[in-house]
C-alpha cells in the first residue's frame, strides 16, 4: 500500500517538473533569440546625454538616416559615414553640411525637411558618434 502511494506521487510529480524544465528552456532560448537578433540588427549608438547638440544630432540620425546608412554608419544603400569616413572626406564640416541639405544622387535633400540646427547636429553626429 505504502508503495503504490509513493508511486503515484511520483508519478504526478515528474510530469509536472518537466512542464517547469520544458518552459524555462523556452524562455532561455527566447531570450538568446532576441539577444542575437538585437545584436546583428545593431544600434545606434549612444552619446554622452550631456551634450545636447550630439543627443539631437543622434535623434535626427535614428528618424532620418539608419534606413539607407545603417544604425552605426556601417553603409547600406548609402555610403559608410563610421569610422572617420566622413571626416576623412569633408574636412571641412560645411562641405558635409552642403551634401545633407541639397543631397547628392540617391542622396535625398533635406533644406525644408530638417532645420539648419537639426542637419547641424547630425553633422556633428556622424563625425563624433559614429
Ligand atoms: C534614401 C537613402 C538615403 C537616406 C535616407 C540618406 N542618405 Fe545619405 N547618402 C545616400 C547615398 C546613396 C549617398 C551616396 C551619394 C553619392 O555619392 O552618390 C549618400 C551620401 C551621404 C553623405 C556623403 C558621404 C560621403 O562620404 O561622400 C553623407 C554625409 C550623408 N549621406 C549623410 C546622410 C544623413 C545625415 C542622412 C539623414 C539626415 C542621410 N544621409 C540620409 C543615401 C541616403
Amino acid at each position: 500500500m505504502a508503495s503504490q502511494t509513493c508511486r503515484s506521487t511520483t508519478d504526478q510529480v515528474r510530469p509536472r517538473r518537466r512542464r517547469v524544465a520544458a518552459s524555462a528552456f523556452a524562455v532561455v532560448t527566447s531570450l538568446t533569440v532576441a539577444a542575437i537578433l538585437t545584436a546583428c540588427s545593431g544600434e545606434v549608438p549612444e552619446v554622452s546625454s550631456d551634450d545636447a547638440v550630439l543627443v539631437l544630432g543622434r535623434e535626427v540620425y535614428s528618424r532620418n538616416c539608419v534606413g539607407c546608412h545603417g544604425a552605426e554608419g556601417q553603409g547600406g544603400t548609402g555610403s559608410k559615414l563610421n569610422e572617420g569616413t566622413v571626416v576623412a572626406n569633408y574636412p571641412d564640416p560645411a562641405d558635409q553640411f552642403a551634401v545633407i541639405a541639397n543631397g547628392k544622387n540617391q542622396m535625398p535633400a533635406y533644406t525644408g525637411r530638417l532645420s539648419d540646427d537639426e542637419i547641424e547636429a547630425v553633422v556633428r553626429f556622424t563625425r563624433e558618434g559614429l
